[in-house]
């Protein structure tokens, strides 16, 4: 390597340094769970994995790996098997699936939107769906977070087919997008709604759907993104919607088309996920009786402000957002897994700290959890 390119890379990274906001990997074994997206306790499920064990044998037939794209050497039963039943678990015509909910993003909206048409995505988008907008020949503008009336004034000035991007539950931020109105607001203007579910998925729903089934819009939303690396304690996503969007995808989604399929673990796990799913009704309750605790305990705080109510994902936000590494650091060393958020993963002043509950804590972790971050402040 030549050094002037590592003196620029060295640079780049002091940079990051001196603003605080050096990302560094971390293993974590041993500390109170309060940071993964394991929602419901599937990825540490000893029936899950016993489950997967026993229907492994039934599929001992297909190769470990895909051993190729799915258009060439890489498709099976399994998979399709498996579309089918996300398809109808999710009310769509048909599913695809991608090899991460970051590649259904991409191969998704970098494929869809042509020239000409024109995408509206609420600010706040993961950068999963921002990506795929980047190599998308469409327009694209984002609008204000969660707010129908500005997206309402943006679209008189769209051209071609529209479409309008969201995520149900925001994955920094917790809160959930006005569905319904976006519905409305998109049937009123043409426009086609597409809805990335990955923190909603497991938790919203009689059978844990998602939000756009909870809410019986099914029929007006025509993408909805599921992803299997959150409550579903697994890897992998699919993309649902109706049939002639799954035959375009496979066609045009070069983040489809260009890659190796799943391997065949990966797909008997989501089977088996899918399978326990429908009867996790008590985590889904527990999960959220936990957080409300939780939420109304630090909001008790002084100095603290905590939000948003009745989600899984808290944002806490000190009065002197510099205290916040310290904080972290100081939580992490109580035994609390709790990460700090900074930018540029979210707007500079909104950093967080980033509280995820899930149904297997405890009452006296949450109450652990409080105390030591009202000892911390
Ligand atoms: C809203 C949202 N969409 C997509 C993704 C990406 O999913 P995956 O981790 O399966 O690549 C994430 C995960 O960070 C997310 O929060």
């Amino acid at each position: 390597m030549s050094d002037v390119l590592k003196n620029k890379l060295q640079q780049k990274l002091a940079e990051r340094a001196a603003q605080g906001n050096l990302r560094e990997l971390k293993t974590t074994a041993g500390l109170i769970d309060f940071c993964s997206n394991d929602y419901l306790g599937l990825a540490r499920s000893e029936r899950l994995r016993a489950l997967i064990q026993k229907e492994e044998e039934n599929y001992r037939h297909l190769p470990l790996g895909a051993t190729g794209s799915r258009l060439l050497s890489g498709n099976h039963g399994l998979f399709e098997e498996l579309e089918g039943i996300i398809a109808s678990y999710h009310k769509g015509e048909a599913a695809l699936l991608f090899n991460s909910g970051y590649t259904a993003n991409v191969g998704l909206l970098s494929a869809l939107p042509q020239r000409g048409d024109t995408v509206f995505y609420d600010e706040a988008s993961h950068a999963s769906m921002k990506d795929g907008l980047r190599l998308s020949f469409a327009k694209t503008y984002s609008f204000r977070h969660n707010n129908v009336e500005d997206l309402r004034q943006k679209l008189k000035h769209a051209t071609g087919q529209v479409y309008v991007v969201v995520e149900s539950v925001y994955s920094m931020d917790g809160d959930k997008a006005p569905l319904v109105e976006l519905a409305q607001l998109c049937a009123e203007h043409k426009a086609a709604l597409i809805v990335d579910e990955a923190h909603a998925v497991g938790l919203y729903g009689s059978k844990g759907e998602g939000l756009t089934v909870a809410l019986g819009l099914e029929k007006q939303v025509f993408a909805q993104v599921i992803t299997y690396g959150k409550a579903m304690g697994s890897h992998g996503a699919a993309v649902v919607g109706l049939q002639v969007l799954r035959d375009f995808l496979i066609n045009y989604s070069r983040a489809f088309i260009y890659t190796t399929g799943l391997p065949t673990h990966a797909l008997v796990a989501l089977k088996c996920a899918y399978t326990l799913l429908p009867e996790l009704a008590q985590e889904r309750e527990r999960v959220q009786q936990l957080a409300t605790r939780l939420y109304q305990k630090l909001n008790k705080l002084s100095g603290i402000r905590c939000t948003p109510e009745n989600s899984v994902i808290l944002s806490v936000f000190p009065q002197q957002p510099r205290q916040l590494k310290a904080l972290a650091a100081a939580l992490q060393q109580q035994g609390f897994d709790v990460r700090p958020v900074l930018p540029p993963t979210v707007p500079a002043g909104t950093e967080r700290l980033r509280v995820i509950v899930h149904a297997y804590n405890s009452e006296e972790e949450i109450d652990g959890l409080v105390q030591a971050i009202a000892k911390g402040t």
